[in-house]
C-alpha cells in the first residue's frame, strides 16, 4: 500500500521557523517513515504532513465524568476550525476527574492528571493545544499541566448544563441537594420526593449550574485571557458552544503561528483580574486553591492573601446560587463574563493580554448587561463591596484560612463559641444526630484531619450537616472549621483550608473540645483562646492529628510526601513552575 500522493518535501523553508512537530513528522529516513507511517492508518492526506500546526485536543471526556460527556462531539467542532485554519487536529484523551464519583475526593488527583496532561504535551508531536475540560477539577488540572509545558494553548470549557427543574422551579446543582437534604433529616420533605428530584437537576450534558466550582474555573478561565471572549457562561448543549469550538480550534492554529504561549500571557494583573472576577460573580472557595496552583506553575507572586485584599473594594454582582436566585443559563442569557466585565469597567485590568492576542479592554469593548436582575450594576450590587472571600489569620491558621462572606450569616462572622472537635469527618457523622451531642447554636464545630496530607487529597467536607438537635430547633448555620475545601455550591458559616493542616502539625491539631474559638472576619483573624504555655504544653504531650506518613504505596504516597498546602495551591512541591516543551530525544 502506498498514500494517495508522495510523501511530501520536508517542510518549513530556512526563513520559517521550525515548528516542534516538523522534528517528528518532517524527519527522513527510518524515523520520519514511522512517525507519519500509522497515522496513514486514519485515512490522513500526506497533506497533513506538510509542516502545518500539529494541533492536540486535549479531551477530558469519560461518562465517569457526566459533566464532560459531550466533549468528544465539542472536540469535533474544534477539528473543524483547526483543518479550517490550515492545521492538523489530533485529539487525545487524558486522566478525567469525575467530581461526583471519585473517591476519597477528585481533588487528590487533580495534580496527577496535570502532571499526565503536562507530559502529553511534551512527549508528543505538538505545536498548541485546544484543552477541553468542564467539571471542577479537570479545569485547573488541565489549565496545570499546559502552563508547567508552555506551549501555545487555549481552554474551552464545557459550558453549564440547562437549569434543574423540579415542581415547576429552578433547582440547582448541589445547593438545592443539600438544602433537600436538610429538609428530609428535618422531616419536611419525604425520602420519595427526594428521589424525584435527582434527575430532575441534571437535564443535559454540561456542568453545575450553579455558581459552583465548575462555573466558577470557566468564568476565571475566560476573565484570565485564556479561553475566547464569551466563552464560559455558554449551556453545555447551545449550537454556540460548537461555533466556539471552531473558534477556538482556529485561534489555536494561530496562536502557534505567533508563538504566544501562556507565559506571554498571563501575569500578574491577569491573576489580580481573576480574584476581582471572582469576588464579583461570588465565586466558589476551591478557586483559591486552584488559582494558586497555578500562580504556582506560571511562575507569578500572588500570596493567597492577595485573593482577600483584590476583592476588598469588589461588590458581589451576579445574583446566582448558592449566593443569590439564578442559574447559569440566566447568566448566559444576561451576556456572561462580558455582562460582569462591562459593569466592573477600569475596577478590571483592561490592559492584561489574552489569547486572542487582544487585550481585556479590546476583547470586551462594547459588552452589554442584557439583564441587570441577575447581573446587577457596580451601583446596585447584590451585596456591597466586602462580602467575597476573606482570608483569615490566627493562632488557628498562621498561613491562612477563607470563608466566604457572601454565603455566610452576618451574625455569625464576629463570634466567640465553645468548640466540638472531630479528628475525622467519620466520626463527626457519627455523633451528628445524636440527641446527648454537647451542641448549642453558639458551639463552634470543628472536623480536622481533613488537609491535603490528612485525608489525603483534602476534600469537599467542609460544608457539614448540622446537627439534628439544632436543625430541629430551627437553627439553619453555625461556625464550622475545618482543614478540609467545601464544595463551591455549598454555603454557611464555613472556615475551611486551615493551614497548615491539623496532619501537617498545624495547631489547629492542637485544639481541644471545650477550648474557646473567636471568629473575627472584620479583623480577619481565627484563633483559639488558648494561652500560649499551654498550647506549648499541649504540643509536646500529643503529635499530630492525623497519620499523614502512614505509607500507603501507589500515587497516595507520592502525594503525601510532596503535597503543598493549601495557601500554596495544594500543588505538589517538584511540580510547581515551567519546565517547557523542549523536545525530547529520540529513540530511533
Ligand atoms: Fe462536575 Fe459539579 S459535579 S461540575
Ligand atoms: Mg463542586
Amino acid at each position: 500500500m502506498t498514500a494517495t500522493s508522495p510523501t511530501p518535501e520536508p517542510p518549513n523553508a530556512p526563513s520559517e521557523p521550525a515548528r516542534r512537530s516538523t522534528s517528528w513528522f518532517g524527519a527522513d529516513g527510518k524515523m520520519g517513515f514511522v512517525h507519519r507511517s500509522k497515522l496513514y492508518n486514519s485515512g490522513r492526506s500526506p497533506a497533513m504532513f506538510d509542516g502545518r500546526p500539529v494541533i492536540g485536543i486535549c479531551n477530558s471526556w469519560s461518562e465517569l465524568t457526566p459533566c464532560n460527556r459531550h466533549l468528544r462531539d465539542i472536540a469535533e467542532a474544534v477539528k473543524r476550525g483547526v483543518l479550517l485554519a490550515g492545521g492538523f487536529p489530533l485529539e487525545f484523551p487524558t486522566m478525567s476527574l469525575g467530581e461526583t464519583l471519585m473517591r476519597p475526593s477528585a481533588m487528590l488527583y487533580r495534580n496527577l492528571m496535570a502532571m499526565e496532561v503536562e507530559e502529553n504535551l511534551r512527549s508528543y508531536p505538538l505545536d498548541g493545544v485546544v484543552l477541553l475540560a468542564g467539571c471542577d477539577k479537570t479545569v485547573p488540572a488541565q489549565l496545570m499541566g499546559a502552563l508547567s509545558a508552555d506551549l501555545p494553548a487555549i481552554m474551552l470549557t464545557g459550558g453549564p448544563m440547562l437549569n434543574g427543574k423540579f415542581r415547576g422551579q429552578d433547582a440547582g446543582s448541589g445547593t438545592h441537594v443539600w438544602q433537600f437534604a436538610e429538609e428530609v433529616r428535618a422531616g419536611r420533605m419525604s425520602r420519595e420526593e427526594f428521589g424525584q428530584a435527582e434527575a430532575c437537576l441534571s437535564r443535559s450534558a454540561g456542568h453545575c449550574t450553579t455558581m459552583g466550582t465548575a462555573s466558577t474555573m470557566a468564568c476565571l478561565v475566560e476573565m484570565m485571557g485564556l479561553a475566547l471572549p464569551g466563552s464560559a457562561a455558554v449551556p453545555a448543549v447551545d449550537a454556540e458552544r460548537a461555533r466556539l469550538a471552531e473558534q477556538s480550534g482556529g485561534r489555536i492554529v494561530e496562536l502557534v503561528t505567533e508563538d504566544l504561549r501562556p507565559s506571554s500571557i498571563l501575569d500578574r494583573r491577569s491573576f489580580e483580574n481573576a480574584a476581582r472576577f471572582n469576588a464579583a460573580i461570588g465565586g466558589s472557595t476551591n478557586a483559591l486553591v486552584h488559582l494558586s496552583a497555578l500562580a504556582g506553575r506560571a511562575e507569578v507572586e500572588f500570596p493567597v492573601d492577595e485573593f482577600d485584599r483584590q476583592a476588598r473594594d469588589i461588590p458581589l454582582l451576579v445574583d446566582l446560587l448558592p449566593s443569590g436566585r439564578f442559574l447559569m443559563e440566566e447568566f448566559s442569557y444576561a451576556g456572561g463574563v462580558p455582562a460582569v466585565v462591562a459593569e466592573l469597567g477600569d475596577r478590571l485590568h483592561g490592559d492584561a493580554r489574552t489569547v486572542t492576542g487582544r487585550t481585556v479592554a479590546e476583547n470586551y469593548a462594547g459588552a452589554r448587561n442584557w439583564n441587570t436582575e441577575v447581573v446587577h450594576p457596580l451601583a446596585e450590587p447584590v451585596q456591597p463591596a466586602g462580602s467575597a472571600t476573606a482570608v483569615l489569620h490566627g493562632n488557628l491558621a498562621p498561613d491562612g484560612a477563607v470563608i466566604k462572606l457572601s454565603a455566610a450569616s452576618p451574625e455569625l462572622t464576629d463570634h466567640v463559641g465553645t468548640a466540638l472537635v472531630f479528628d475525622t469527618v467519620e466520626e463527626y457523622y457519627e455523633r451528628c444526630d445524636d440527641p446527648d451531642l454537647p451542641v448549642e447554636a453558639s458551639t463552634v464545630l470543628v472536623v480536622r484531619g481533613a488537609g491535603p496530607r490528612g485525608y489525603p487529597g483534602m476534600p469537599e467536607i467542609g460544608n457539614l450537616s448540622i446537627p439534628k438537635k439544632l436543625l430541629d430547633a430551627g437553627v439553619r448555620d453555625i461556625v464550622r472549621i475545618t482543614d478540609g475545601r467545601m464544595s463551591g455550591t455549598s454555603y454557611g458559616t464555613i472556615v475551611l483550608h486551615v493551614a497548615p493542616e491539623s496532619a501537617a502539625g498545624g495547631p489547629l491539631s492542637l485544639l481541644r473540645s471545650g477550648d474557646r474559638v473567636h471568629l473575627d472576619v472584620a479583623k480577619r483573624r481565627i484563633d483559639m483562646l488558648v494561652d500560649d504555655e499551654e498550647l506549648a504544653r499541649r504540643a509536646e504531650q500529643a503529635p499530630p492529628a492525623g497519620d499523614a506518613d502512614a505509607p500507603t504505596g501507589g500515587w497516595a504516597e507520592l502525594y503525601r510526601r510532596h503535597v503543598g498546602q493549601a495557601d500554596t495551591g495544594a500543588d505538589l512541591d517538584f511540580l510547581r513552575g515551567r519546565r517547557g516543551h523542549a523536545i525530547p530525544r529520540r529513540h530511533l
